[in-house]
């Protein structure tokens, strides 16, 4: 089954509920480099700050891409700009590229004013590259792909159009790194209606298995880790500073505002340290000759 260009990809309105608060508002709580999804561990109890869980974590995406032994990298949903960020600094020959739906998000990383860094408001469906990338890492964007009412077989198809376009813009045997939230042992007929309808309106988490079947014949995956204690870990984190930093969130943006996003974390740690929800990452590999 094809999926309608209206059923994929996530709308523009949507990512713009969620991520066009305000940069300010996001400053308050992410960490200094504006990173908006889980960090990565290497100890079991998980104990060194969210800044360095947050390197190591962009590290091994570049690593997982082979981005760096490559140059061109693509980041589909590149939030802030801090993994293109990273990729560029550690060669003045590396290039970047990256999608966004966010407007404040494209205009932050404008304002970089780097050569090696080209940023697009677009979504990877109209993406057109002018050569083949080296590396594509593509970390939380995945949950937005899909409709919250789609059937499993049409989220399936969205995901493969995904998997065909990313094998078609690499260099034969060329690497994908991913990372998503996938629902553990929640179903989507019981998910959360709040963090839904509120803060993430028009997404839905993929299950583990779609996202096997929807790559199976263009990519091999080389790896695959279930780190959902890392994103309780980093929620817990971005909860505390959102507490801490309470007086000044309500003064500029709010109480309700505040409550939304206490109660959307919240849930969120819950979600991730009783396994009803999943962060998984993969390494995959592209299968064309
Ligand atoms: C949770 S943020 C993660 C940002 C960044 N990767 C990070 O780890 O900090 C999700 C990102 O995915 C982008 N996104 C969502 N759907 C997209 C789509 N269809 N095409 C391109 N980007 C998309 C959003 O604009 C946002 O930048």
């Amino acid at each position: 089954m094809v999926a309608s260009i209206s059923n994929r990809g996530g709308s523009a309105a949507a990512i713009q509920h969620h991520y066009d608060v305000s940069n300010e508002f996001y400053q308050l709580w992410l960490d200094s480099t504006l990173t908006y999804s889980s960090g990565l561990w290497d100890s079991p109890t998980l104990d060194d700050d969210l800044e360095a869980a947050q390197h190591r974590k962009i590290d091994w995406h570049l690593q997982a891409s082979g981005a760096t032994t490559g140059k061109r990298l693509l980041d589909i949903g590149c939030g802030w700009g801090a993994l293109m960020q990273r990729h560029i600094q550690s060669n003045p020959q590396n290039q970047a590229t990256g999608l966004t739906l966010s407007h404040n998000q494209y205009l932050h990383i404008r304002t970089l004013n780097s050569p090696q860094i080209q940023v697009c408001e677009e979504s990877w469906i109209v993406h057109q590259p002018t050569a083949p990338y080296d590396a594509i890492v593509s970390i939380g964007a995945f949950e937005h792909f899909a409709q919250p009412e789609a059937a499993s077989d049409e989220k399936i198809s969205v995901y493969r159009e995904f998997f065909s376009r990313c094998q078609q813009w690499l260099k034969p045997k060329g690497k994908l790194s991913l990372q998503t939230i996938a629902y553990g042992s929640l179903n989507a007929e019981d998910k959360n209606v709040f963090t839904q309808t509120e803060i993430f309106p028009d997404s839905e988490l993929p299950r583990p298995g779609e996202i096997f079947i929807a790559s199976d014949g263009l990519f091999e995956v080389k790896t695959y880790r279930n780190d959902r204690l890392h994103y309780g870990k980093t929620c817990d984190l971005w909860l505390k500073n959102l507490r801490r930093q309470k007086p000044l969130v309500i003064e500029q943006f709010g109480e309700e505002l505040y409550l939304k996003y206490e109660q959307y974390l919240k849930l969120a740690v819950a979600g991730f340290y009783f396994g009803q929800i999943l962060l998984l990452r993969f390494e995959m590999q592209s299968l064309a000759k």
